[in-house]
């Protein structure tokens, strides 16, 4: 549990276009990274090709390493499928199975690793759905589908289907993006409970979000339309968004883009 991520110099396509240039970084465990930037610069591809999500679209391929507890997840012999398991992805739009119930939603990542003991998926679809601050919510309509929940509980019914197979890493793809205030300051204090016991990679185009929920912020950047995205700088959140050693990220946080 609650491994830690490293890049060594990254390159990402998607067929003859060069997307991502040469990323290096490290995320610690029980930690927050963000990742900001402007549109485009790639950050939701970078976060793909973390868990061997870039893959799966045709053309597309990732040169470098990319290391889990020193582990490259790229090596010949590694599953994509177990990679995916160990490191749990959660999108911009809830996306929950509209149709199945609140506790099947939660465990059918159990149901497919072959787990039928009805008793263990009652206790892993209770502890998940404690961990995603979602239980006193629904824990009398369990039976109910999950598409019936608010935006905001359908997300963190997401993020307790992400957890119940106890991932090593956590992805947020801009995860409040399509949330009311109120569900995204809900999913920010879990954000804050989470990293207790995950790896958590988040992007948000939210400055102040960053700014609240991450303990080290990168910044990504084009250099100029049609050249790949980089990593402009990575440092602890506090410092980029009071001291940063890059102007170009100076002028983003201070909302002088170009
Ligand atoms: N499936 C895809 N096929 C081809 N190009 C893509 C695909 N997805 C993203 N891109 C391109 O890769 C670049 C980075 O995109 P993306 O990672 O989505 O940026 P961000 O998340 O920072 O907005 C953009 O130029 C985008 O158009
Ligand atoms: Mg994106």
């Amino acid at each position: 549990m609650a491994k830690r991520l490293d890049l060594k110099d990254v390159d990402i396509y998607y067929g003859t276009f060069h997307a991502v240039s040469s990323v290096s970084l490290t995320v610690p465990p029980r930690s927050v990274t963000a990742f900001i930037g402007p549109s485009g610069c790639g950050k939701s591809t970078v976060l793909r090709t973390l868990n061997r999500m870039h893959e799966v679209i045709p053309g597309a391929r990732v040169e470098g390493q990319v290391l889990l507890d020193g582990e490259d997840i790229y090596a010949g012999a590694v599953d994509p499928v177990a990679v995916r398991r160990t490191i749990g992805m959660v999108f911009q739009r809830p996306n929950p199975f509209p149709t199945m119930s609140i506790r099947d939603n939660v465990v059918a990542g159990m149901k497919l690793q072959g787990v039928r003991d009805k008793k263990k998926l009652d206790e892993i679809a209770e502890r998940s759905l404690r961990g995603a601050n979602l239980w006193n919510e629904v824990k009398d309509r369990l039976g109910k589908p999950g598409g019936g929940l608010s935006g905001g509980q359908q997300q963190r019914l997401c993020i307790a289907r992400a957890i119940a197979v106890q991932p090593d890493v956590l992805l947020m793809d801009e995860p409040c993006s399509a949330l009311d205030p109120i569900s995204t300051l809900a999913i920010e204090d879990l954000i804050g409970e989470l990293k207790k016991s995950y790896t958590i990679v988040i992007v948000t185009h939210n400055m102040q979000q960053a700014a609240r929920v991450s303990d080290q912020t990168a910044f990504f950047n084009l250099r100029a339309t049609g050249e790949p995205g980089r990593l402009v700088e990575i440092d602890d959140t506090e410092k980029i968004f009071s001291n940063p050693t890059e102007r170009a990220t100076e002028d983003y946080i201070s909302g002088r883009f170009g």
